[in-house]
């Protein structure tokens, strides 16, 4: 069988995490990479034993699927083109920084009729695939969510306090917790915000209150300067007398009903790319483009999921009225 030929399309932080994944999966062929910064694609390359490419129109033209894997503001723009190239695509969060974009996204992907797919990696760690397993198999019926989702600074790298470069904070780690809403509970039907421009020169504390086409209700908190006091994130679930909550991606804890004792579960032994998700959706994205997808399809996080998400930032701040 012939292997699915990858490239990648910016190599810092994140691009390390899924070419190290990438590598070890054999149907993988890792083929060409571009960076603006050429220091750093080809010690990329070096690593991964990949070739660098001068321009992104090099790397579609040399590849079956592309991960692309730069600052926020750039992937609208850089998926348009992939997928106007007709190239599958594997793109990190966030989807597009405003509902124009996010349209035009999803008009390309049906029209290409390739295979995209967004980095939620959450929905693949085992703390958040145990929620959705219970909630599956009916022995949690959730009523109400409590959800906080902080970082300690916006101040490393320097950009994140930058709401041009990311979209603003919601954009940041707070959306993989807006994702996780809509992933364990479903249609959003409205959401009531407040928020604030402290610390920061972007809208960097909120509070979220959710209620869901299907009648659960939670609220969701997100700061961006706590300190990195642990746990930074955590989803606790209430249901019928059953609840559940996590300590960021290392365990989770649950008790199944009055009289039941509570059981934790711990991850800390697993490699942080298994604990935090990345290698199961690494591993999922290349079995679809092989069309061996088994099972775990709505782990999947899709163009449409991604539309969605940024339709509902976008409410958040028009809510708020402070800008980004
Ligand atoms: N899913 C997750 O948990 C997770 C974690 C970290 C980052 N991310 C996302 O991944 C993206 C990248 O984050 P990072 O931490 O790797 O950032 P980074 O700054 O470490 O890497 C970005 C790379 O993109 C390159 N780049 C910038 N403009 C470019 C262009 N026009 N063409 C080609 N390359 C260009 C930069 O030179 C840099 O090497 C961000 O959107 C971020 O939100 C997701």
């Amino acid at each position: 069988m012939n292997k699915i030929k990858i490239g990648i399309i910016g190599t810092g932080n994140i691009a390390k995490t899924h070419g190290g994944n990438l590598q070890s999966i054999p149907d993988v062929l890792l083929g060409s990479v571009f960076d603006i910064n050429t220091k750093s694609s080809q010690a990329f390359a070096r690593e991964f034993g990949m070739t660098v490419r001068n321009s992104i129109e090099e790397v579609f033209s040399d590849s079956d699927a592309v991960y692309i894997t730069v600052p926020n503001k750039l992937h609208a723009e850089l998926s348009l083109e992939a997928l106007a190239a007709g190239k599958h695509v594997f793109c990190e969060k966030p989807f597009a920084l405003n509902i124009g974009d996010a349209e035009k996204i999803v008009n390309a992907v049906n029209d290409a009729g390739v295979i995209y797919q967004l980095g939620f990696n959450r929905r693949f760690a085992p703390v958040y695939k145990k929620m959705k397993d219970f909630i599956l198999g009916g022995d949690l019926v959730p009523v109400s969510f409590n959800i906080k989702m902080n970082r300690g600074e916006l101040q490393t790298p320097p950009w994140t306090s930058n709401p041009e470069i990311t979209g603003g904070f919601l954009f940041e780690s707070t959306l993989h917790l807006i994702d996780m809403v809509c992933y364990l509970f479903g249609e959003v039907k409205k959401v009531t915000a407040v928020g604030s421009k402290t610390i920061y020169p972007c809208v960097d504390d909120f509070s979220m209150i959710f209620e869901m086409e299907n009648g659960i209700h939670g609220v969701l908190s997100s700061s961006a300067h706590t300190t990195w006091m642990y746990p930074f994130e955590r989803v606790e679930v209430y249901g019928n007398h059953f609840a559940i909550s996590n300590d960021e991606m290392e365990s989770v804890t649950y008790c199944s009903g009055l009289d039941q004792p509570y059981c934790q579960e711990t991850f800390s032994t697993l490699p942080i790319e298994k604990r935090w998700g990345f290698i199961q959706e690494d591993s999922l994205f290349i079995a679809r483009l092989l069309g061996k997808q088994e099972g775990d399809m709505d782990l999947i996080a899709t163009h449409i999921d991604g539309y969605k998400n940024v339709e509902l930032i976008e409410n958040i701040y028009q809510q708020i009225g402070l800008g980004r």
